[in-house]
């Protein structure tokens, strides 16, 4: 069920889900019966602000697993690809701090895990990796594959699944760039990683600071749950939020040691491009990066 009006989906928080929903002074009467409707058919709350806009209020977000989101973004593929390439969040912020915690990758053979449209692998083997990009979405892996050609391999692969395909100690590095928060079975993922890994390799990865999803969410920091969330208005992304703790039992599960924890700091190229998203990331990171070791013995 959709109901129409002329207003603004703004963002949801709290341990219930609800949305503030914006709309111009002259809707708010409609905006009344809009939020009955939500409130007592739905579960959801309104709250007016005066702003104008034009848009229709979204089913609530459900705790529903993670496993249709290559679809999710299989939907999204071309528009993260114009996004991410040039985004505050990706370009000027999580992909500098991975690729400085990622180090040199010339002769390396690197898996990249959920490559996306192929962003990291154009760079990885601009520094001289050979690079093996997979991803859920086939879309995602034309565009990788328009990217770089015959310069990577890419490959369409459910990250649920194993990497059957994969020969033991096949790799020196794995690259999972905010991906693993889409993945039900994060040990049934990291264990495969580590196994196509050779001794001695190395997986970076980047996720959701779950700081920050305990600020924007509400609910319980310890929360381990999935959960839905609307980005950049009608991007309905999955996802699991979880405690650092919660993280660090996954990685040693799956038998990677921790060799380093980084929580970005924004450059100053974001602060000249993006005054206010820099000053939010001067004070709370987004993301948290790991670079993990697959012990030689
Ligand atoms: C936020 S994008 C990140 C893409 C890329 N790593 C980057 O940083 O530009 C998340 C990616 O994870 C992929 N993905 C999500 N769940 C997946 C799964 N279960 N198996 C394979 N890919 C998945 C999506 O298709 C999407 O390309």
């Amino acid at each position: 069920m959709r109901i129409e009006f002329r207003g603004k989906v703004w963002q949801w928080r709290g341990p219930a889900p609800f949305y503030f929903v914006t709309v111009p002074a002259e809707d708010s009467r409609e905006l009344k019966a809009v939020s009955a409707a939500v409130t007592y058919g739905w579960g959801m709350r309104c709250r007016s602000r005066s702003r104008s806009g034009r848009c229709d209020v979204l089913p609530a977000p459900r705790a529903v697993p993670c496993g249709d989101m290559p679809s999710v973004w299989e939907n999204k593929a071309e528009a993260y690809a114009r996004h991410a390439a040039d985004s505050a969040y990706n370009a000027l912020y999580e992909r500098p701090a991975m690729l400085e915690l990622i180090g040199p990758v010339a002769g390396r053979e690197v898996l990249d895990a959920g490559c996306g449209p192929g962003l990291y692998a154009e760079e990885l083997v601009r520094r001289g990796a050979k690079v093996t990009g997979i991803d859920g979405s086939p879309t995602m892996i034309e565009l990788a594959h328009a990217r770089l050609g015959e310069r990577a391999r890419f490959r369409v692969h459910d990250l649920d699944t194993p990497l059957a395909w994969a020969a033991d100690g096949s790799f020196d590095l794995a690259v999972m760039a905010l991906v693993i928060h889409h993945v039900d079975d994060r040990v049934a993922l990291l264990r495969e990683v580590h196994r196509v890994l050779r001794p001695g390799g190395h997986l970076v990865l980047s996720t959701h600071h779950p700081m920050a999803d305990w600020l924007r969410l509400g609910g319980s920091y310890f929360d381990v749950a999935p959960v839905e969330e609307v980005w950049r208005e009608d991007w309905v992304v999955r996802f699991w939020r979880l405690p650092l703790d919660a993280t660090s039992a996954e990685i040693a599960a799956a038998g990677f040691l921790v060799e380093r924890i980084v929580e970005p700091r924004p450059s100053e190229e974001l602060a000249r491009r993006f005054p206010e998203v820099h000053a939010k990331l001067a004070e709370r990171p987004s993301f948290i990066l790991f670079r993990l070791l697959r012990p030689a013995t």
